[in-house]
């Protein structure tokens, strides 16, 4: 099973909407091997958004990311890290179609609400940065025989 790293941003916890968007993930059928909520460190939201570094949004982006806590998941499915990305919607709230969580739940472009790998590369690196190996779980839904 292929694993994601999906971060709840801040505006997301705040506005309380953790169980509205974990919910359609375990509805979809991928499964939750982590969770926790968390306030980022400084250094590990620059670690994780290093690609951006340079950008003129990536200080805001470091600066937002940290300032109040967030929930952060690891999710596994077959092709859970396609899913999850189609189901985020397009990065920017204003832009997002209707059904997605962007789309549904925002307007903002950089309060975007939620943060999902986008490859397999960049899951494994963002879910070392986020979890210890014993903070993911292996288990298996019994439902699972009913989702494939
Ligand atoms: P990016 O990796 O391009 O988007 P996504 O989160 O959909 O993978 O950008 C990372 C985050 O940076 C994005 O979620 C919101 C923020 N951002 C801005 O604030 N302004 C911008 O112009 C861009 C491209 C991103």
């Amino acid at each position: 099973m292929e694993k994601t790293l999906i971060i709840l941003k801040p505006d997301a916890v705040q506005r309380g909407l953790i169980g509205e968007i974990t919910s359609r993930f375990e509805k979809k059928g991928l499964q939750i091997v982590g969770m926790k909520l968390m306030t980022i460190p400084a250094s590990i939201a620059e670690q994780h958004y290093a690609p951006h570094k340079g950008k003129p949004f990536y200080e805001g982006l470091v600066r937002f990311m940290t300032c109040s806590p967030v929930v952060v998941l690891a999710l596994a499915g077959k092709d859970a890290i396609v899913i999850a990305r189609k189901m985020m919607g397009a990065t920017f709230g204003s832009k997002a179609e209707p059904g997605t969580i962007r789309g549904d739940y925002g307007v903002s472009n950089a309060y975007n609400l939620i943060h999902g790998s986008d490859s397999p590369e960049a899951a494994t690196k963002e879910l070392g940065l986020f979890f210890k190996a014993d903070e993911l779980q292996t288990w298996k839904p019994t439902i699972q025989e009913w989702v494939y």
